[in-house]
């Protein structure tokens, strides 16, 4: 299980407002102090901590082989990985492979002449005519993804934000400096990294348009055949398995950003050979529906060749919080815990975002205070993302608990009652059936690593699973209905064996007299057998 760790949003430990490692290497014990009132964290993922002048939280980076000062030293990051390896947890960092920052050295050079020896280090075009990009690509987040540079008379290219510039992957000086630079990291202890853009990494070598599509929104109306998902990014995924596997037990997790779910696929190879965890953004984009998350979990199942490994998350520092996102008015916290159940027992990684456990909402950040490039952008036509990105909960009060000094985004007012400390000291609180549904995670290892198998004939609102390792079941039953329900464990799973209840939001824990069940409703059932 990952817990994945906004820094600049977790702990202060230096009172300038905004989290760092130290703020982090404070609070180790809430996330795994190897005794089962902690959370029971496997692995950390820390967003970028590289030096940036952090105009995209961080995926901007200025140099790689540095930590920013804000978020403190390399001594600072070597003890943090000690401190988490001394209580069974890993540290995994993000790298952001695809795009420097528009202030690193590389392309303040690469932009000052077309014949300067980094010009080919980024992606640059004439273009098409005067005022006319080479081609008709879009960035991520809107308008054309090309940026046009007066120096030079030149447009460079970008699939995310302008001071976002693509590296050119096609120079191999840019390969092998960015494989030193994961090769670097891992020399250095961590045990893996998540991937950003993972699938961005090259575009077509020629640069050509990409033919149009039905669409609501310009991106939507193209297919995006030419400008990401290029097979030799793939390349890259196995290279940088190669050079992980040399170091050991390393773990490496794609950001592989598209529509299309046979990409996720195709970065896990067969599933020995390329990353080990690749995101499957089908999974994030369901609403709150049985069905839905039936369907999704279902197509990876399916899908997936025998080797290979899901992931999960319903979370991160991009999307609104699924507390907000799945919840309806009243029923937030109720379908918080059965989506917590959904991710922590299919089969496969859940990755937690901080806060997702204590029931942390989107936060409304008002115009003056945001710092997202895109919130501020589109403001306020899109949600932007600094929502999600609110100082940690650790405490009741106007600070949080978070920093001494003012908070680099403001505290959510719901940190009254949602915070560590008032939820510790609160048995049946969110953080609390967090904790035990680890628990019974950790102790079960058809949680683990058992099989998957969908539990079809369920009543409408119900997603039903089986887990299975060496003759022992897990079987998991989510109410996803307001109303309650009635289903009955078809007879090869329930196999007259002698079924307990082990975890569940209504119902008591023990024995199980018969297959047919009835489930309150929202209530997540947690039965196990053999
Ligand atoms: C994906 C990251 O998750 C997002 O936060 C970032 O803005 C873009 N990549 C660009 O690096």
């Amino acid at each position: 299980m990952i817990y994945q760790i906004a820094v600049s949003s977790f702990a202060d430990s230096d009172g300038d407002g905004r989290g760092d490692l130290r703020g982090i290497i404070g609070k180790l014990d809430y996330l795994n102090d190897g005794t089962e009132a902690s959370l029971g964290v496997d692995a950390i993922w820390l967003t970028p901590i590289n030096t940036s002048p952090l105009r995209d939280f961080g995926y901007d980076v200025a140099d790689y082989r540095t930590i920013d000062p804000r978020f403190g030293t390399l001594e600072d990051l070597d003890e943090l990985i000690a401190e988490c390896h001394r209580r069974g947890m890993r540290v995994m960092m993000d790298l952001v492979l695809n795009h420097t920052s528009d202030e690193h050295p590389w392309f303040v050079e690469s932009r000052s002449s077309r014949d300067n020896p980094r010009r080919d280090w980024y992606v640059w075009k004439d273009g098409r005519s005067p005022g006319k990009p080479p081609n008709d690509w879009l960035a991520v987040v809107e308008g054309s993804a090309w940026a046009y540079d007066e120096t030079t008379g030149q447009y460079y290219y970008h699939a995310f934000l302008p001071f976002q510039p693509d590296l050119n992957w096609r120079n191999p000086e840019v390969r092998q400096e960015m494989l030193d630079v994961a090769e670097f990291w891992l020399g250095r202890g961590v045990d893996g990294f998540r991937l950003d853009l993972i699938n961005f990494l090259y575009e077509d070598a020629a640069l050509r348009d990409n033919p149009g599509r039905l669409g609501i929104r310009p991106y939507l109306a193209q297919r995006h055949v030419h400008d990401f998902s290029q097979p030799e990014s793939l390349e890259v995924a196995q290279a940088l398995r190669g050079l992980a596997d040399g170091f050991g037990e390393r773990a490496l997790m794609g950001e592989v950003c598209t529509d299309t779910p046979d990409d996720c696929l195709a970065y896990l190879g067969d599933g020995t050979d390329r990353l080990h965890l690749s995101f499957y953004l089908d999974f994030i984009r369901q609403r709150w529906s049985a069905t839905g998350f039936s369907r999704s979990v279902g197509w990876l199942e399916a899908n997936l060749p025998p080797a290979a490994w899901p992931c999960y998350y319903l979370d991160n520092h991009d999307l609104p919080r699924s507390f907000t996102r799945l919840g309806a008015p009243g029923a937030e916290e109720r379908r918080a815990r059965v989506a917590a159940a959904m991710l922590l027992t299919l089969r496969g990684t859940p990755i937690i975002y901080y806060g997702q456990e204590l029931g942390m909402a989107r936060s409304r950040v008002p115009r003056q205070l945001m710092d997202d490039p895109v919130g501020i952008k589109f403001w306020p036509l899109r949600v932007g993302r600094d929502g999600s990105r609110t100082p940690m909960q650790w405490a009741p009060g106007p600070d949080a608990g978070f920093t001494d000094g003012t908070p680099w985004l403001p505290v959510d007012a719901m940190c009254a009652r949602r915070n560590v400390a008032t939820e510790l000291a609160q048995p049946g609180s969110l953080l609390d059936w967090y904790r035990r549904l680890i628990r019974l995670r950790r102790a079960t290892l058809a949680l683990q690593t058992g099989s998957y198998r969908a539990i079809r004939a369920m009543p409408g609102g119900v997603y039903a699973y089986v887990r299975e390792h060496g003759g022992k079941r897990a079987a998991v039953l989510l109410n996803f209905a307001a109303r309650a329900s009635e289903p009955e464990l078809p007879a090869d799973i329930w196999s007259n064996r002698s079924w307990t209840c082990a975890l569940s939001t209504h119902t008591a824990e023990g024995e199980i007299r018969g297959p047919r069940l009835k489930l309150e409703p929202y209530e997540a059932l947690i039965l196990i057998s053999g």
